[in-house]
């Protein structure tokens, strides 16, 4: 999936220092700007060099297998969320390599895709027509998706990453653009930081930092030509009142090229606050704003719905 679009960007956007390693040069890559101040352009960057690399080193599933797997169990919550009889079309905003809209799909809904990153929506259109699927994978980021698949045209638009908008510009943005692309009476189902009732920013950057391994490194995987090993880093980083688990996805890759390190530095902010999310969903049209929680094999699952 490395492509000349992904390198033109990614040369844009990052910074690049050339550091000599006895065994060649090595050059380390990554962002220039805070995460708080990214726009949808930037944060496609960052993206992209992680879905690149998550492509390289990706294993190969059936349907069955990523039905049995986290995206299943997610999938399994949503769809008690839908009405098989009354939901005609199902906008699914952050398709990443499509799994959960696949897992759609075969449930019977009338699905699309769509995401910020070029490489994922090529990826996601790939691993689809492996699968025997056909489904419209389009490049769209959040505050274009009206633009891109019309006003007014679906029932319900599903967004697993909302909260991880990196600033109000961004969430706004969204939240009208998903205002206009919904149908009268449509729902936008998203994941927030803090669903339902407001919780203390940074406690809950605590909790989720505590949550997952704070350093792991994987591989290497010999895919293409290319050997990669994954080094991923957490840690917990706020400016003024932006809080955010910011991951440093590390990729070590050594291919006819040389050897380098490319960073993918995701931000989860944790910022967010209930009371936040729901008035801005309210200003930008949504009658109403509620959590779910949902039954689950593994526990249950919080979801948010905001109605048009
Ligand atoms: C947490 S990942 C989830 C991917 C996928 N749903 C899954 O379960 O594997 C969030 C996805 O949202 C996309 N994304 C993040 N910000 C976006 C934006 N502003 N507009 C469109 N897509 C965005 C990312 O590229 C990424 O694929």
């Amino acid at each position: 999936m490395p492509n000349d679009e992904v390198g033109k960007v990614f040369q844009k956007n990052h910074g690049m220092s050339h550091l000599d390693a006895n065994t060649g040069t090595i050059t380390l890559a990554f962002m220039h700007k805070h995460w708080s101040e990214l726009d949808e352009e930037e944060l496609k960057a960052v993206w992209d060099v992680h879905w690149k690399n998550e492509w390289l080193i990706r294993k190969e599933r059936t349907l069955d297998q990523i039905q049995n797997s986290y995206a299943g169990r997610y999938v399994d919550a949503l769809v008690q969320l839908l009405n098989p009889a009354r939901i005609e079309t199902v906008l699914d905003c952050t398709s990443g390599f499509g799994f959960k809209t696949m897992l759609l799909l075969a449930r019977g809904y009338s699905v699309v895709g769509s995401d910020v990153s070029g490489v994922a929506v090529d990826a996601a259109r790939e691993l689809t027509r492996r699968m025997g699927f056909s489904i419209d994978f389009r490049l769209c980021a959040w505050s274009k998706c009206a633009e891109v698949w019309g006003a007014g045209c679906f029932d319900v638009i599903f967004n697993d990453a909302l909260s991880w908008s990196t600033n109000e510009r961004m969430f706004v943005d969204a939240a009208r653009a998903f205002h206009t692309a919904l149908k009268p009476g449509g729902i936008l189902i998203w994941a927030g930081a803090a669903q339902g009732k407001d919780a203390d920013p940074i406690q809950l950057a605590e909790q989720t930092l505590h949550s997952s391994p704070r350093i792991s490194l994987e591989g290497p995987w010999t895919r293409d030509g290319s050997t990669i090993r994954r080094l991923i880093f957490r840690e917990l980083n706020s400016k003024g009142d932006k809080i955010a688990i910011l991951s440093h996805h590390t990729y070590l890759i050594i291919d006819e090229a040389g050897e380098r390190l490319e960073v993918a530095s995701i931000a989860e902010p944790t910022f967010w606050t209930w009371s936040k999310t729901s008035t801005l969903l309210s200003e930008a049209g949504f009658n109403s704003s509620a959590t779910v929680e949902v039954p689950t094999r593994a526990g249950t699952r919080i979801f948010n719905i905001s109605r048009k």
